[in-house]
């Protein structure tokens, strides 16, 4: 039987994995979240004191790193046998994973794995290349979008909820510059897949959006 794809792509903020999560629970799917595998190498890169810019450097500590995502409810991410669920959300987590993700062996090395779980069951797999490379056949790619005041506003209440003490604007600054780099670096930039649906979640509620994509589905 053929394991069903369901590709979630986007920009930060724009609500993928709070959607995915749930439209997993709902349809019985894993939940993969790429863009966590990209933040352990990152943070792993950090606490390893590599300078991010270092491409040879960085790319050689993702080829001797073991990222796993559990597929129990709190989906946690390990790093190297560590749990790094939280760390892996810090500011400069955040401000890194752009630079990182960017590097070809980086992406080769992760793209991987994520073949591999979509190999092991049907799976909502949410990032920024998974329509357009990582899943070319998925059988519904979905591509969320939103204003950039209502993302920032999203990633803010969510770091607030978390207990970081930042910015609207800052946040809003730093979600920007992110965007950029992801659309503009050469291998699997951020764009909707030739085939995706477009959505514009500006002022939907979750489980409205949560709604249509399980129907989408036909669950
Ligand atoms: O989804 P999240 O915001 O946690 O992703 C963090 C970063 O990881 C993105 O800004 C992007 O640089 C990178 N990423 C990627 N490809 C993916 C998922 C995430 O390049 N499929």
């Amino acid at each position: 039987l053929p394991k069903l794809q369901i590709a979630l792509d986007g920009p930060a903020g724009a609500g993928k994995s709070t959607i995915a999560k749930i439209v997993a629970q709902q349809l019985h799917l894993f939940y993969v979240d790429t863009g966590a595998m990209y933040r352990a190498i990152a943070y792993k890169a950090l606490s390893s004191g590599a300078p991010i810019d270092d491409e040879a450097k960085v790319s050689q500590i993702a080829k001797n790193t073991e990222v796993v995502l559990d597929h129990s409810e709190e989906q946690r991410v390990w790093c190297d046998g560590r749990d790094v669920t939280q760390e892996i959300r810090s500011l400069e987590v955040s401000r890194a994973v752009s630079v990182v993700a960017a590097y070809p062996e980086v992406r080769k090395r992760l793209v991987e794995l994520q073949r591999l779980e979509a190999e092991r069951g049907g799976v909502v797999m949410d990032g920024r290349d998974i329509g357009t490379y990582v899943l070319p056949e998925a059988d519904f790619k979905i591509f969320l979008t939103a204003t950039h005041e209502e993302r920032a506003k999203r990633r803010w209440l969510e770091l607030r909820r978390a207990g970081k003490d930042v910015s609207l604007e800052e946040v809003a600054r730093d979600m920007a510059e992110r965007d950029r780099v992801d659309m503009e670096r050469a291998i699997s930039p951020l764009k909707p897949a030739q085939d995706a649906i477009i959505m514009d979640t500006t002022g939907l509620s979750i489980q409205e959006l949560v709604a249509k994509i399980v129907e989408l589905a036909g669950g």
